[in-house]
């Protein structure tokens, strides 16, 4: 019986359809003081990351999110453990002291072992919609890649402005909107070319030596001071921003991480090479004129900001683009024909749609965030309304008690809801530097999907939260 491997094992399953199995390894994941609330608005544990752990085990993960659940709660919980899962692979170290118990917890075996688990369900979870959504013919060859990433070469340098160039250019404080979208850019730009090199490993000919030259690019020809990721915490600290990696940990965006996440999914698993060429030529072409979009708009809000970073971009990613079309894109469908070029395609689709989500979604919280004191001007209006249905027993309310210093570390909800402070103060967080003081009295609409948290500031502070639904009804 030499064919039989398996014996009496207690788990026989090891793939994405466990979910008993995966669910545990998320859940033993997050299970972790470098994971759990605690009173800092912005992450003061170098290896922290704030997953609101006591949520995670009310999350459901096994369906597949539909694209219009994906600025979900859930989905974006996902986002955030998929992203702490992915940083097991890259190692950060601080410039200061070292918290050796907490380096030796975050890349410790079990959490490995755990996140790699965890990992593919999230991603099954939260990327399995792209199947259905970008429907490819099958007969992809060079001379269509070729015409139609061409085409895309026009588009791409044609474009003059960006929905995110715009939010921030139009904002009522731009100089926060510019600080807002660092903050954005900065999950995937201060560890940049960390998910590229993984594909610096392995043996597949001469495709891996021209996809190595963009990575010693990335990385500054070995010299810190020229590595992108250098370049851009030079950016942020000229904005006044701290260029710790992950220190605004709490404000990055449900579309962000997803993006920063796609990225590590095509890279992580190395069977996804030609959907990662797809998505470096999207991204290298397309940065070229957006760095520049940019870099105007931010120059524009912070005049001091150095944007040593952008001007880089528009400079090398010209190059970046040529050598991703010439030796990544033609030679990979020259040497492994239809199957290359489907995925080629395939993966500069899903980065393209998936980079869209992450742009809108810093647009909607940038007008979420403009429109704060009429969120406040909601409440007034419709308060008293509310408080009848409740009365009349058709609404639901939490009640809450919370004492000075207790923060509610950002989060989202599916539906609107009317936040009513009975008495105390609190500071409510409108999102990335803008808050709004409520005492006794106060209130305010939480508009569904934006990110938004608060900050007890007097002894005690009672407030209630009803959940509205669609606040439009109530107007
Ligand atoms: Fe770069
Ligand atoms: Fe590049
Ligand atoms: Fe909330």
């Amino acid at each position: 019986m030499k064919k039989t491997v398996k014996d009496n094992r207690i788990v026989e399953d090891f793939s994405t359809a466990n979910h008993d199995l995966c669910r545990d390894a998320i859940l033993g994941f997050c299970e972790s003081p470098l994971f759990s609330d605690n009173e800092h608005r912005y992450e003061e544990a170098y290896f922290g990351r704030r997953l609101r752990p006591h949520v995670v085990k009310h999350l459901n993960f096994t369906k597949p999110a539909l694209p219009s659940e994906l600025a979900n709660y859930t989905a974006f919980a996902a986002n955030r453990i998929l992203f702490t899962m992915n940083e097991v692979d890259f190692l950060m170290m601080p410039s200061g002291k070292i918290d050796t118990t907490a380096f030796s917890k975050r890349y410790s075996d079990e959490k490995i072992a755990q996140a790699y688990l965890g990992m593919p369900y999230l991603e099954k979870y939260l990327f399995s919609f792209l199947d259905d959504e970008i429907v490819l013919s099958s007969n992809w060859t060079m001379r269509t890649v070729k015409e139609y990433f061409s085409n895309f070469c026009i588009e791409a340098r044609r474009l003059d402005t960006l929905p995110s160039a715009e939010a921030i250019v139009n904002a009522k404080q731009p100089a926060t909107a510019a600080r807002d979208w660092l903050v954005q850019l900065a999950p995937d730009f201060l560890i940049e070319s960390s998910p590229m090199a993984r594909y610096a490993s392995g043996n597949y000919g001469a495709l891996s030596s021209s996809l190595f030259k963009i990575i010693i690019d990335e990385l500054g020809y070995g010299e810190y001071k020229r590595k992108h990721s250098t370049l851009f915490e030079e950016t942020m600290k000229s904005a006044g921003l701290d260029p710790e990696p992950h220190k605004y940990w709490q404000y990055y965006l449900n579309g962000s991480l997803m993006l920063a996440n796609y990225y590590n999914r095509i890279t992580r698993n190395r069977r996804n090479i030609f959907r990662y060429i797809g998505a470096i030529f999207l991204a290298e072409t397309g940065f070229i004129r957006s760095c520049a979009i940019w870099r105007d708009a931010l120059k524009s809000a912070i005049p001091e900001l150095d944007v040593r970073y952008f001007d880089e971009h528009c400079h090398i990613d010209i190059d970046h683009s040529r050598m991703a079309f010439d030796s990544l894109v033609r030679p990979s469908i020259e040497k492994y024909g239809q199957f290359a070029a489907n995925e080629i395609v395939r993966g500069f689709e899903e980065a393209r749609w998936i980079s869209e989500f992450a742009e809108n979604d810093f647009v909607e919280q940038i007008r979420w965030k403009e429109e704060a004191e009429e969120n406040t001007l909601k409440y007034r209006k419709i308060w008293p309304k509310v408080q009848a249905a409740y009365e009349a027993g058709s609404l639901t309310r939490v009640l809450l008690d919370e004492p000075r210093g207790e923060l509610s570390i950002t989060h989202s909800h599916d539906g609107d809801e009317l936040c009513h402070v009975t008495s105390g103060e609190m500071e409510f967080l409108n999102g990335f530097q803008l808050s709004s003081t409520l005492k006794d009295d106060d209130g305010i609409i939480i508009r569904h999907h934006r990110l938004h948290g608060a900050l007890i500031h007097s002894e005690n502070c009672k407030y209630e939260i009803y959940t509205i639904g669609d606040v439009s009804k109530w107007l």
